[in-house]
């Protein structure tokens, strides 16, 4: 079983939207049995509520379920974890302050890092504060790179 968490600042946005992401490709890949999938919030203001309405809006619009409780990702969450995927540079530099060890800290990715046509260090950017748009934007932004994700993966494991 690889173990996977997504993380965003707040944990009611970005990352449970890519959790949802995820889940709903890698059922459709059959792959359930081999992949865990989570997500966490740098911060722990939101631990213990739902996703964002705006978020599981827009994703029920596209027939994916974004559903769950915010948790704060800790340093022990680092041990649980083959993969952590940071939704923006500032989620990067915060789970890197708190790995406990420098390869666990080298090890944490952007989750845009998988998607090809994305630019260097791209963010999934934070549409707490804008309009509806951007919750548009972080699902078109969020699917790709979930699929380019699903993809090494599977390539690395011959799934
Ligand atoms: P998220 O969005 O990190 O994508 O969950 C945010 C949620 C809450 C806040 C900021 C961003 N906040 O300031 O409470």
């Amino acid at each position: 079983m690889i173990r996977v968490c997504f993380v965003c600042l707040g944990n009611i946005c970005r990352s449970p939207t890519a959790e949802g992401v995820m889940r709903h490709l890698v059922a459709e890949a059959g792959l359930e049995e081999h992949i865990h999938i989570e997500s966490a919030g740098t911060g722990g203001w939101h631990a213990g509520e739902p996703p964002d309405r705006r978020s599981t809006a827009a994703a029920a619009a596209r027939g994916i379920r974004v559903d769950g409780r915010a948790q704060q990702f800790l340093a022990d969450d680092f041990a649980r974890f083959d993969h952590v995927l940071a939704m923006d540079g500032d989620n990067l530099r915060d789970l890197r302050r708190i790995a406990p060890s420098p390869d666990l800290a080298a090890a944490v990715q952007l989750l845009r890092s998988y998607d090809a046509s994305a630019p260097k260090d791209a963010d999934v950017p934070d549409p707490y504060y804008g309009g509806p748009s951007g919750f548009e934007d972080v699902l078109n932004v969020v699917q790709a790179g979930c699929r380019g994700l699903l993809d090494a993966l599977r390539e690395e494991h011959g799934w």
